[in-house]
């Protein structure tokens, strides 16, 4: 019986600080930075506000796709592009005749790591609550 609760408090930690851990997430700050770079350019081809550049302006982003589509394609565009999933195919339309189009245009240097993708997220997320 105590063996049965204490096992069971320490699921409930345990359970606890992998979602805390979740919830910290990305730092806004520090996609920021990401998104102004050398390295990845995003704001030679986005605005953060609705109007378009290159691609897409990026305001809204976060109600227009989920979150986990914006994983995927922020970190691999082309792959996601490639396996053309029913939220890929929406995004294509984002300008007429775009969803023919064979390539993707968003292309980087190098694709954002698991932790860059999730800095920039956050900001994308602080950018739409502003
Ligand atoms: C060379 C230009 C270019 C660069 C650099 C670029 N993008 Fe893109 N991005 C595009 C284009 C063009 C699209 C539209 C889809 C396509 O053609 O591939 C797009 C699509 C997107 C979308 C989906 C928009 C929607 O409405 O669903 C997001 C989000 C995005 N880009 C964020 C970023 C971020 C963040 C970076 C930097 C890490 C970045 N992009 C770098 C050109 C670029």
């Amino acid at each position: 019986m105590i063996y049965a609760l204490k096992s069971m408090v320490l699921t409930m930690l345990i359970t606890f600080s992998f979602s805390a851990v979740a919830v910290a997430g990305g730092d806004a700050a520090s996609g920021e930075k990401l998104f102004n770079s050398k390295a990845f350019k995003c704001k030679a081809c986005h605005r953060l506000t609705g109007k378009k550049k290159v691609g897409p302006g990026l305001k809204g982003i976060m109600s227009r796709r989920s979150e986990g589509w914006l994983t995927q394609w922020l970190s691999d565009p082309k792959r996601t592009w490639d396996e053309n999933s029913a939220e890929t195919q929406e995004m294509r339309k984002w300008k007429k005749g775009r969803d023919k189009a064979k390539k993707t245009n968003m292309k980087m240097k190098k694709n954002p790591s698991g932790q860059e993708v999730m800095d920039i997220i956050a900001f994308l997320k602080k950018n739409d609550e502003s």
